[in-house]
């Protein structure tokens, strides 16, 4: 079996893969930075990446990852001594509050391990329990995409309300935004943070800070914000390249006004619900495939599970051959396990993710899945049958 003569396919959850358009769209000469189209163009990206996140309020832009994003969201709210609260079930809930701690922030830690997503009552109680009120944000993941838990942000926010507390309420939306349904102004979030390479299906590079109104009155409080990371001028450039506190991501600029048209085209519910079905198609295959043998899905409830990627574990060697074989075999690129390590499995190369996010559709879907059977049958691993059968049903019924 060889994987030459096709294309190849990116099933890892983010950098995802880029729709033609985009990329023609980046594939041209560097433009005038100081005035026409580049200008022009950026009240159209704010309003379309406004309207993916579902808020009217305000939005911040920057050159750098979905860890740049992180900083810059902290950097504006949280001050050196300042406490925050950092909600965890998997890696990237750990690596934000990480990275509030080398801010100089003390970090109190809610932890619901690595299959379970955040106890809204917990919350409500360690927040009761904050008489002093220093807890000064609360910051949590909407879909940790190690573990691939999504957590309910309006139970979440629900929770803070009902224990009084003042906390700014900041989601990681990184993985889910674009994929998974997130409503910023109707969910009550205070900033968002977000990035160019997952839902959004633009390469990495650029990222993107949603701020609500609380949320830039407390930056307006703050003694000092690091001049780069600063919101205020990017949210409210009165030159354009305060968008950017320097020259623009030009490139990136093309390819993200094409992205969001493209989303815009479909419609947010439209993008939602087909994230909804083929995350329904690949679970339905790994529940037959696991009815009789080692794969189980790392979330048992579907309705804690996010759209854009799937956390599953079949254990060793069988993880590492199944991936192996499918890059090398099939042109189809799965995810590693990502903060799974355990004793007996000290790489965490028993877990594998598959990445359903951005660009995708039925074609990509069933062809990452029957990859990864004809991956088990090369490999003799145990499974249950019926799984491509039952992921085609999936597709081809009315429902989600
Ligand atoms: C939920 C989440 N948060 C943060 C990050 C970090 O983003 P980046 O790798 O772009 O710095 C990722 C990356 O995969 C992520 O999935």
């Amino acid at each position: 079996m060889s994987k030459h003569g096709g294309r190849e396919q990116l099933s890892i959850p983010g950098p995802s893969v880029m729709p033609e358009a985009v990329l023609r769209a980046m594939h041209r000469a560097s433009p005038n930075i100081y005035e026409g189209e580049l200008i022009n163009m950026m009240d159209g990206i704010t309003a379309g990446l406004k309207r993916v996140a579902r808020t009217k309020q305000g939005v911040a832009i920057y050159i750098g990852n979905g860890h740049g994003a992180w900083e810059a969201a902290l950097s504006n709210v949280v001050g050196e001594g300042d406490h925050v609260l950092g909600l965890f079930n998997g890696r990237f809930g750990e690596g934000w509050a990480e990275m509030a701690t080398g801010l100089g922030a003390v970090v109190e830690k809610l932890d619901f391990g690595k299959k379970a997503p955040v106890d809204a009552s917990k919350l409500e109680a360690a927040l009761k329990a904050d008489t002093q009120g220093r807890i000064k944000a609360v910051l949590c993941t909407h879909t940790d995409t190690s573990t691939s838990i999504r957590n309910d942000i309006e139970m979440i926010r629900a929770a803070m309300t009902a224990s009084g507390h003042d906390a700014l309420l900041m989601v990681d939306c990184i993985a889910s935004l674009g994929c998974d349904r997130f409503e910023m102004d109707a969910w009550g979030v205070d900033v968002a943070v977000a990035a160019s390479q997952k839902g959004l299906m633009v390469p990495a590079g650029v990222s993107f800070v949603f701020i609500s109104d609380k949320a830039a009155a407390r930056r307006a409080e703050m003694k000092r914000v690091s001049r780069y990371w600063d919101w205020a001028p990017r949210a409210n450039p009165e030159m354009f390249f305060q968008y950017f506190g320097g020259t623009a991501p030009t490139h990136h600029l093309y390819g993200l006004r094409t992205a969001l048209g493209m989303l815009e085209e479909e419609g947010m519910e439209a993008v939602w619900a087909r994230h909804e079905k083929l995350a329904n198609a690949v679970w339905a295959a790994c529940e037959a495939w696991g009815a009789d043998g080692p794969l189980k899905m790392n979330v048992a409830s579907p309705a804690q599970r996010s759209c854009a990627v799937t956390a599953l574990h079949v254990g060793q060697p069988h993880g590492l051959n199944l991936r192996r074989w499918c890059e090398q075999n099939a042109g189809v690129t799965l995810g590693i396990g990502l903060g799974m390590s355990t004793d007996e499995d000290p790489k965490g190369e028993g877990f594998f993710r598959i990445g359903h996010m951005g660009h995708v559709n039925p074609q990509m879907i069933m062809a990452t899945l029957g990859s990864m059977e004809t991956a088990f049958e090369a490999h003799k691993v145990p499974r249950g049958a019926g799984a491509l059968d039952a992921a085609v049903k999936v597709l081809a019924s009315s429902g989600a």
